[in-house]
């Protein structure tokens, strides 16, 4: 018994350090389908939680009054044969609990999976790679890992994978939802704050499953607009390097799970590195399969001026 209320302790104090907002609960919801997941889990929550402290405080009630107090281990007790009405109560009440757990659902329901209806939503697609997130603006803009978006307007998500199967999941504005390779999926959010949210691949899909985080940021639509009109094609090549090269490589190329790179003279050698980015070598998976000659040409520029020392220092 003390054990187990140490290891509960244990448990909500791990909790409590692990999250900001006070530990057990999910994070804030910030957009309009992440509120009602949000409320969909409040209503269930209440009712659980209610029978679990009614049936446990039962629980120790009974222990408590029916202890042995050195009766014989052989002393019948006295028999009972059926209640009628307790066994009407504990049917029908947890039938009307189950109704109404199953109308909040159902209710909740359609604003979670529809979009609302605005005027000109923003067409994001969203494409999971081993090992980072790739997105689409309408402009032809690309940005890695961060997704840039305009607060209070309507993104629709197009999911997609060019590899195996990721789950996109920013727990803040919505629910998961698979990159399945060969599928388009739709999503859609609607941030209700500036801000930057931040989420993580929820599918187990390969060595660096855990790497694979991605960010929503959230600013007003003149700082949307700047980013895609500018700063997402000069800030392109860092972004490439250091949300998909640097995992396996290291943030100055210096080495990690991948070789070092920083001495390579591959790195200056446009079209070899392009063959080895799009198809992969080794245990090299094909990051780069689906990237624009553009995208090539900024992590050329970007290698070139920041992560290649010269041939001649052997960085190890
Ligand atoms: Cu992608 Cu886990």
């Amino acid at each position: 018994m003390l054990l187990m209320f140490v290891a509960i302790a244990v448990l909500a104090t791990a909790a409590v350090a692990t999250a900001a907002n006070g530990g057990l609960a999910p994070s804030t919801p910030r957009s309009p389908n992440a509120i009602r997941t949000s409320d969909a889990y409040y209503v269930i929550l209440g009712f659980t939680g209610a029978i679990f402290i009614l049936v446990e405080s039962l629980l120790v009630a009974f222990i408590w009054k029916y202890r042995s107090r050195g009766r014989a281990r052989t002393t019948e007790g006295s028999q009972v044969h059926g209640h009628t009405r307790l066994e009407l109560i504990w049917t029908v009440i947890p039938v009307v609990i189950l109704c109404v757990i199953g109308l909040v659902v159902f209710y909740e329901l359609p604003g979670i999976s529809n979009a609302p209806a605005a005027a000109e939503p923003l067409h994001v697609t969203v494409e999971g790679h081993q090992f980072y997130w790739q997105f689409d603006y309408p402009n032809g803009a690309r940005s890695i890992n961060d997704l840039h978006a305009p607060v209070g307007q309507v993104v629709d998500l197009n999911v997609v994978s060019s590899d195996v199967v990721h789950s996109w999941w920013i727990p803040s504005l919505g629910g998961k939802i698979q990159a399945i390779p060969g599928r388009t999926n739709h999503f859609w959010f609607k941030a209700e704050k500036q801000g930057t949210y931040t989420g993580q691949c929820a599918e187990l899909c390969g060595l660096y499953h855990a790497k694979m985080e991605a960010r929503v940021l959230v600013g007003t639509s003149a700082q949307y607009t700047r980013f895609v009109t500018s700063t997402a094609k000069t800030d392109l090549g860092r972004a490439e390097f250091q949300g998909v090269c640097a995992t396996c490589h290291g943030m100055q190329g210096q080495g990690g799970y991948g070789p070092n790179l920083s001495s390579n003279p591959l790195l200056i050698q446009p079209a070899g590195l392009t063959a080895i980015v799009r198809n992969g070598r080794n245990r090299m998976p094909a990051v780069g399969d689906t990237w624009t000659k553009e995208q090539m040409q900024a992590l050329v520029q970007y290698v070139k001026a920041h992560i290649y020392k010269g041939t001649a220092t052997s960085g190890s």
